[in-house]
C-alpha cells in the first residue's frame, strides 16, 4: 500500500500514513488535536479542515456548504488520504467550542471604606451595641444622698444621654461596694440589647486609672 505524507498546519507536523487512512486518525497519530464531538460520525461538523496542498477523497458532508467545499474545506473524520497533502486545522476546529462560548465573568471588586464610628455616633447614625463609658460619679453627702443605683442611672441620663437603663440584680448588689472601693470612679459597660423594650443593660467595671483605657475590667452578670 502506498505511503502518503500528511503535513498539519499551523503545527508544521508531518506524518507518513498509508493511502486510504482516515485523516482524523492521522491527526491523532501526529498528536494534532481536531475537535470530534460526534466521535467521527460526520454529524457535528466540528472537524473542519482546510486543504492547502493536495487532495483527499470523501470528506464531503451536508455540514459543509458549497462555498466551503470550493474553498477547500473538508470534514477530517470523513476524509481519506489518497496522496501527499498539507492541511490546515482552523482555530475553531482545534479549540473546544466551549472556550469560545465561555462568557468572561465581570470582575467584581469590593471597596472597603474605613468608617469613622465616633463621628457617626455623634451624628446619631450609629449606636454601638456595646459601649464602655468611664464615669466619675459625685460622692454622696448630706445634700446628695440618693441610692447608688439611682445615682448611677441619673448620672448616665444627664451626662451620657442614656435612657431606658436597667441593672441586673447581681450588679445592684455589688454596686455600692465597687463604687466605694474605687472612689466612685468606674467604667460601665452598656449592653444595648435588641429587645422589644429597647432597654440598655448596665454592667460595671473597676477603675484602676483615670483613663478609659488601661482598665482591668470584669463584668458582673
Ligand atoms: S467528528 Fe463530527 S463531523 Fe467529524
Amino acid at each position: 500500500m502506498n505511503q502518503c505524507q500528511v503535513t498539519f498546519l499551523p503545527h508544521n507536523r508531518t506524518i507518513e500514513v498509508s493511502e486510504g487512512d482516515s485523516l482524523i486518525r492521522a491527526a491523532l497519530q501526529a498528536g494534532v488535536h481536531i475537535n470530534a464531538s460526534c466521535g467521527g460520525e460526520g454529524v457535528c461538523g466540528k472537524c473542519r479542515i482546510l486543504l492547502e496542498e493536495g487532495m483527499v477523497t470523501e470528506g464531503v458532508s451536508e455540514r459543509l456548504s458549497q462555498e466551503d467545499l470550493e474553498n477547500g474545506y473538508r470534514l477530517a473524520c470523513l476524509s481519506r488520504i489518497s496522496e501527499d497533502v498539507t492541511i490546515r486545522v482552523p482555530v475553531e476546529s482545534a479549540i473546544d467550542r466551549s472556550v469560545f462560548d465561555k462568557r468572561v465573568t465581570p470582575r467584581r471588586t469590593a471597596r472597603i471604606k474605613q468608617m469613622d464610628f465616633e463621628s457617626l455616633k455623634e451624628q446619631g447614625l450609629f449606636i454601638p451595641p456595646v459601649e464602655k463609658v468611664y464615669l466619675e460619679l459625685p460622692s454622696p453627702d448630706a445634700q446628695n444622698n440618693m441610692p447608688d443605683v439611682t445615682r448611677l442611672i441619673e448620672y448616665l441620663k444627664l451626662q451620657a444621654d442614656e435612657h431606658k437603663l436597667e441593672l441586673t440584680l447581681p450588679v445592684i448588689r455589688k454596686l455600692p461596694a465597687i463604687l466605694r472601693e474605687h472612689d466612685f470612679k468606674v467604667t460601665v459597660t452598656l449592653v444595648r440589647q435588641v429587645r422589644d423594650d429597647g432597654k440598655t443593660q448596665i454592667t460595671i467595671a473597676r477603675a484602676r486609672t483615670g483613663r478609659t483605657h488601661g482598665f482591668e475590667t470584669f463584668q458582673i452578670t
